[in-house]
């Protein structure tokens, strides 16, 4: 196989950031589809990324004869059914995250997966691909923190994103802050300790946006969670960050401590003015993740023309999706919440 030929299903606010990267920016990948249910978006696709194909359904889309992977970034409730058609005619899957709301489809889904290891599997964890998280999780495997002991989590979405986020929830299913967002954060935990989250408790509130209870949404939340081995994490999560988007996290080691991106910063400027001493913030998730995101999808490239599986697996985002749940189950009852870790990879 020459070129990998994607089609891609979602076209909305990540939808065209990947698409963007598969038509530009990674080698041996061409954008031969894309499947959406806006009209203006299948446009843009056609006119500006020059896609051979657009669809208004999925379900044409993946029967395709010519589509050799399809990239799956369509609202989260969807993913599940979506990963098992794609699965069932023989296409490789990236599947952005989480891999659905419902763990007992996530096990399904995860099964049908099983069922085809021929074709490639990857789930969008993109914090994984970002050059600071890499380096951190060097510095952990080197051991240059000692034994974890704390990885505190904050993931923080600026305020200017909530209206589009209630139109968001509105029409879909988001899963919640936990699912929605902290997702990540628990994948990051997961990955940096090489731990199994076992037990959650979380608590949350809705302030400045009222209009997020309308939704069954939290504007802030927050989590305490213990590992398997009696080590912590804290997970702070939100929609009104002021000042931008604040992705930042902590990792307190016997020997040592770090933080990556303890001011989440736009770049290597300061201005120094009027207002004072200046550092700008990163101002949303494509602009923070630009790289991560390129480089994800030459993994997800790479693994299918080098024939091998990624490192993120089904597995991840069940184990990841079960302790969102739970941290969303322990604020809705307002107690302690186990995590059942008996599920096999
Ligand atoms: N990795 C990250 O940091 C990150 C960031 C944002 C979103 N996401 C995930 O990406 C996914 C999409 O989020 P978004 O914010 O881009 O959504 P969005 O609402 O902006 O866009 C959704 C897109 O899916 C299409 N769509 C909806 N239902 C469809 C269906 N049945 N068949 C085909 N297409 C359909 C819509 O036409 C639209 O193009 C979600 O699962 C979300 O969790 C991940």
């Amino acid at each position: 196989m020459e070129n990998v030929k994607v089609g891609i299903v979602g076209l909305g606010r990540l939808g065209k950031v990947h698409a963007k990267n598969l038509a530009n920016l990674v080698p041996n990948c061409e954008l031969y589809a894309a499947c959406s249910l806006v009209e203006k978006e299948r446009k843009f696709a056609k006119e500006k990324l020059n896609v051979t194909l657009t669809y208004d359904s999925y379900e044409d889309m993946v029967k395709d004869p010519n589509i050799d992977a399809v990239f799956i970034v369509s609202p989260s409730g969807f993913h599940c059914q979506q990963i098992k058609l794609a699965m069932e005619n023989g296409k490789h899957v990236f599947s952005e995250k989480p891999l659905g709301l419902d763990v007992e489809e996530i096990k399904e889904t995860q099964k049908i997966i099983q069922e085809h290891p021929d074709q490639i599997f990857m789930l969008g964890f993109m914090r994984r691909f970002d050059e600071s998280y890499r380096y951190a999780k060097e510095m952990v495997n080197k051991g240059a923190l000692g034994e974890i002991t704390l990885i505190r989590c904050y993931g923080i979405d600026p305020s200017d994103g909530l209206e589009s986020f209630v139109k968001f929830a509105m029409n879909n299913n988001s899963g919640g802050l936990f699912l929605d967002m902290s997702i990540h954060d628990i994948d990051l935990i997961r990955w940096l300790s090489g731990k199994e989250i076992s037990k959650v408790w979380a608590i949350g509130k809705n302030t400045a946006y009222p209009q997020l209870d309308e939704v069954g949404e939290l504007e802030t939340g927050a989590a305490l969670l213990r590992l398997s081995d009696n080590s912590m994490a804290i997970l702070v999560a939100g929609r009104n960050a002021r000042h931008g988007y604040h992705v930042e996290t902590e990792i307190i080691g016997t020997k040592g401590m770090l933080r990556v991106a303890q001011i989440p910063e736009k770049n290597l400027v300061t201005v120094m003015n009027d207002d004072g001493v200046i550092r700008p913030c990163s101002q949303n998730f494509p602009e923070r993740f630009r790289q991560a995101f390129v480089d994800e999808a030459k993994e997800f490239i790479n693994c299918i023309l080098e024939n091998r599986q990624p490192e993120i697996t089904a597995f991840d985002g069940l184990q990841s999706t079960k302790v969102a749940l739970a941290c969303q189950e322990s604020f809705e009852k307002d107690e302690l919440v186990e995590v059942n870790n008996n599920d096999s990879k």
